[in-house]
C-alpha cells in the first residue's frame, strides 16, 4: 500500500466515529432545564378549541370555564373546594387574609423556597420568620421551628419544594401544640402525594401556582387555593372579587384576583394529562437517582412516604460553578433554584438576618443546580445527562 493510500484508509476509518460525534453534538445541541414547547405543540389543537369556546362565550374573566377548573382541580387534590385566582402569589396572599393574619403577626416560612412564599405573609403586614431546611431532604427542618415561635406566631407555611411533600405530620404536630394554622405551598407540587394522599388538603388551605413553567401550568398566569373548610372557601371567593358576593355590594376591602377564562380553559385541557406528565417526570427522576453514580454529586434524600412530582431535580456539588461550566460546554443547561435564600434577600434586610443563620439553606444556594426535567425530555437526552455527569 502506498503511503497516501494508508493515510486515506486511516481517514476513512475515523469518519464513522467523527460522524457519530457530530450526531452526539446534534443531540447535545440544547438540553435546557425546562422546555415548554414540546408539551404545547402536542396539545395545541385541543387548547385552541378550548380558547375558541371561551371566545364564543366571551367568558374572559371568571365564569363557567373557571368553575369547571375549580371542580376538576378540587377533585384532583381530593379536597371539597378550589378557588381559582390570578397567580400563586395572590393565592398565598388571600389565604393569609382568610386566616385573619395581619400586622403584628408572625408566620414561619422556610428559608429555602421561592420568595413568593414569604410575599404572601408580607403583603398582609405580618412578618415572615425564616427557618432553615434539613441538610438532606432540603425541606423545612421541623426540629428548628419551636425555637422561632413567639406569642405573635400565627401560622406555619410548609412548602412542597421541588415537588416533594414536606414533613406534614411533624409540622402539623407543632401547629397542634402551639395552636397555629398550617398552610401548604403546593406551587411546585400538583399531584404529589404524602403517605398516598394528594397534597392540597392537609392544612387549613393549600396554595398553588399555575405559572406556565409549573407541572400544571396555564397558558398565562394563574393560581388557586384548595380547602376543605366552607368558611375559608366563601371568604376566598369574596376576597378575590373586590370583597363582593352580590355585584356592587362590598362587604370588605377586596382584591381583583380572579382567574382568567383563557387560562382556565388551558388548564382544563392540561388537567387531563397532568398525571401522565407527572409519571414521566418520575420515570426520569428514577433514572437520575439510580444511574448518577458520581461521588461529586449529591441528590435530595426522599423519605419513603413521599411521592414527589419532580417539578425540579435539584442536586448539589462542591464546585457548582465548575460543574455548570463543564455541563454548559457539553450543551447541558441546568437551572439554579435558588441562588439566594429568602432570609438573605435584600428585600428582607430590615429583618436583620445574617449569613450563618440558616446554614443548610445557604449551602444549597451556593451549591445547588437543577438538572433538566420535563415530561418531554427524551430518553437519549436523560442518558446523555447521566453519562456526562458521571464523567465529570
Ligand atoms: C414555591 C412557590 N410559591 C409560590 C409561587 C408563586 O406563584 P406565581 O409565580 O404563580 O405567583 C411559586 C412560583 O414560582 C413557587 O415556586
Amino acid at each position: 500500500m502506498l503511503w497516501w493510500q494508508a493515510i486515506l484508509l486511516k481517514l476513512l476509518n475515523t469518519l464513522p466515529k467523527y460522524l457519530c460525534d457530530m450526531e452526539m453534538i446534534a443531540v447535545q445541541e440544547r438540553i435546557p432545564c425546562l422546555d415548554l414547547k414540546g408539551q404545547h405543540q402536542q396539545i395545541k389543537r385541543e387548547v385552541f378549541e378550548a380558547f375558541e369556546k371561551v371566545y364564543e362565550n366571551t367568558a374572559f374573566s371568571g365564569g363557567p370555564f373557571v368553575e369547571e377548573f375549580e371542580q376538576g382541580f378540587a377533585a384532583f387534590c381530593g379536597t371539597k373546594y378550589a378557588v381559582g385566582v390570578n397567580n400563586g402569589t395572590s393565592a398565598l396572599h388571600l389565604a393569609m387574609l382568610a386566616l385573619g393574619i395581619g400586622p403584628g403577626d408572625e408566620v414561619i416560612v422556610p428559608a429555602n423556597t421561592f420568595i413568593a412564599t414569604a410575599w404572601g405573609v408580607s403583603y398582609t403586614g405580618a412578618t415572615p420568620v425564616f427557618v432553615d431546611c434539613t441538610s438532606d431532604t432540603w425541606q423545612l427542618d421541623t426540629t428548628k421551628i419551636e425555637d422561632k415561635i413567639t406569642s405573635n406566631t400565627k401560622a406555619i407555611v410548609g412548602v412542597h419544594l421541588y415537588g416533594q411533600p414536606f414533613n406534614i405530620e411533624a409540622v402539623a404536630a407543632v401547629c397542634k401544640k402551639y395552636k397555629l394554622f398550617m398552610l401548604e405551598d403546593g406551587a411546585q407540587a400538583q399531584g404529589a402525594r404524602y403517605k398516598g394522599i394528594p397534597v392540597g388538603g392537609f392544612g387549613e388551605m393549600a396554595c398553588f401556582s399555575f405559572y406556565p413553567g409549573k407541572n400544571l401550568g396555564a397558558c398565562g398566569e394563574a393560581g388557586g387555593v384548595t380547602t376543605n373548610n366552607e368558611a375559608y372557601y366563601k371568604h376566598l371567593l369574596s376576597l378575590r372579587n373586590h370583597g363582593s358576593v352580590v355585584r356592587y355590594y362590598h362587604n370588605e376591602v377586596g382584591y381583583n384576583m380572579r382567574m382568567g377564562g383563557l387560562e382556565s380553559a388551558s388548564l382544563n385541557v392540561k388537567l387531563k394529562y397532568i398525571t401522565a406528565w407527572n409519571n414521566r417526570r418520575r420515570a426520569i427522576a428514577k433514572q437520575y437517582q439510580q444511574q448518577i453514580t458520581s461521588p461529586k454529586i449529591q441528590l435530595q434524600v426522599q423519605p419513603d412516604w413521599v411521592e414527589s412530582v419532580y417539578h425540579l431535580f435539584v442536586v448539589t456539588t462542591a464546585d457548582r460553578d465548575g460543574l455548570l461550566k463543564y455541563l454548559n460546554e457539553k450543551s447541558i443547561f441546568p437551572g439554579l433554584h435558588y441562588p439566594v435564600p429568602c432570609h438573605l434577600q435584600k428585600a428582607y434586610a430590615h429583618l436583620g438576618y445574617k449569613e450563618g443563620d440558616c446554614p443548610n439553606a445557604e449551602y444549597l444556594a451556593n451549591h445547588c443546580l437543577s438538572l433538566p426535567m420535563y415530561a418531554e425530555l427524551k430518553d437519549e437526552d436523560v442518558a446523555y445527562v447521566i453519562e456526562t455527569l458521571n464523567r465529570y
